[in-house]
């Protein structure tokens, strides 16, 4: 199966919409919030994880990321058939090296405390847990584990550090990160446009 990342766009909110609701249930972002993430929340990075089959394109996942020198995974998911083929990994390394490319030097998100499935996939890609943000998930009254991924530098033409997409191993600070800005990172529960919770 031949699994390509591009740009997520307007024209697959239909799509995103029907995934939404099966991925993250009560948490689901609505069509608004999404175009608003799309269209004019700035430094958004959204990519579509996409198969082609006879009848054209399907998109079976996506992810998106708030760039910054601190950038915020917003996203990620993978529909249910298409899951543990490493789309996830494709769609996290992808967000990690597009973070890396616009400055960041810390990646941080925010995953359910009970979804060890995607703790387990986040932590393969580099990332650490720092933190918890208890009720976080208020639809579902679940605390967030928050992760953090330190990014090299990205490799300059002269003795520059080399790397893989993160580097773990440092001491990892406690508390909550600061979260990125913008009139539209979604907010939990009800996943209307308000700052301070992602997807993720
Ligand atoms: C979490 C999610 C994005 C993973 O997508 P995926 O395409 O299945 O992930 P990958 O195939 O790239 O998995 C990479 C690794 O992560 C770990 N992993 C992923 N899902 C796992 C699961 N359900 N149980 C245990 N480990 C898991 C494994 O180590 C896996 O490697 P392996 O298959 O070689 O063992 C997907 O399950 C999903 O969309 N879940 C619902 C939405 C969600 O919870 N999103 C994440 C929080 S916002």
């Amino acid at each position: 199966m031949d699994v390509r990342l591009r740009p997520l766009r307007e024209s697959d909110l239909d799509r995103v919409m029907e995934l939404e609701e099966q991925l993250f249930g009560a948490g689901a972002w609505s069509r608004g919030a999404y175009l608003e993430e799309l269209t004019r929340a700035p430094g958004r990075t959204y990519l579509a994880a996409v198969v082609d089959r006879a009848d054209g394109e399907l998109v079976v996942g996506y992810a998106g990321l708030a760039a910054g020198t601190e950038a915020q995974v917003m996203t990620v998911g993978v529909d249910a058939p298409y899951r543990r083929r490493g789309i996830g990994r494709l769609l996290v390394d992808a967000l990690l090296a597009d973070a890396r490319a616009h400055g960041a030097r810390t990646v941080l998100l925010e995953v359910r405390a009970g979804d060890a499935g995607a703790q387990r996939l986040y932590a393969r890609a580099g990332f650490e847990p720092i933190g918890r943000r208890r009720n976080y998930y208020q639809a579902e009254g679940e605390d967030a584990v928050v992760m953090r991924a330190r990014l090299a530098p990205t490799p300059g033409p002269v003795g520059a550090e080399t790397g893989g997409p993160a580097e773990t191993g440092g001491p990892a600070e406690t508390g909550g990160p600061a979260l990125t800005g913008g009139p539209a990172a979604h907010g939990v529960p009800a996943r209307t446009p308000q700052e301070g919770a992602e997807n993720a």
